[in-house]
């Protein structure tokens, strides 16, 4: 049976970590989700539709991938999907207490799912969503952090130096 994997977040937007992750997350198993969560609490930058079409265009030529958006609680879409994990990247200790508590809910919420976590590139480990938002709005370069769509629609919303 295909090893379907679920990799969820916000995606706001998709930066180069999160490729490294789901390219690692490639090599174990047979096929990657990338679930871009509605959440209905934070405002983003990019609208779901948008994010979706991001991460689409920034993963073409990958094969297993699929790109998808979900509304509801993670547990009931990866059940949905059949999904044998949630990959979660951790880049440094200060993340862990929130992704344990977040995979320790989710392990009530069901206790087949399993969360896997995997480090990113040392290059990457420093790297979040809300930091390119951050830089990119004050006009910094954020080439090689973000892929290349990405950059251009950064690009669109804010002046960005080359
Ligand atoms: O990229 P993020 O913002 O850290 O991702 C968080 C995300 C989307 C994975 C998390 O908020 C989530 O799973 N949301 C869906 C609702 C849900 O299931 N909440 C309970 C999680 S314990």
């Amino acid at each position: 049976m295909k090893r379907v994997a679920i990799c969820p977040g916000s995606f706001d937007p998709i930066t180069n970590g999160h490729i490294d992750i789901v390219k690692r997350s490639l090599r174990i198993f047979d096929e990657v989700i990338v679930a871009v969560a509605v959440n209905l609490k934070k405002t983003p930058l990019f609208d779901i539709d948008k994010r979706v079409q991001l991460i689409k265009e920034s993963l073409k030529g990958l094969e297993n991938v699929k790109v998808e958006s979900f509304k509801g609680l993670l547990v009931d879409y990866v059940r949905q999907k059949r999904g044998v994990a949630i990959v979660r990247g951790l880049r440094a200790v200060s993340d862990f207490e929130y992704e344990m508590q977040m995979a320790l809910m989710n392990r009530r919420l069901d206790h087949e799912v399993e969360t896997v976590f995997m480090m990113p590139s040392e290059e990457y480990s420093f790297l979040s969503s809300t930091m390119i938002k951050e830089i990119a709005s004050f006009g910094g370069s954020v080439k090689g952090l973000v892929p290349e769509p990405v950059e251009e629609a950064l690009r669109e919303v804010f002046k960005l130096k080359d």
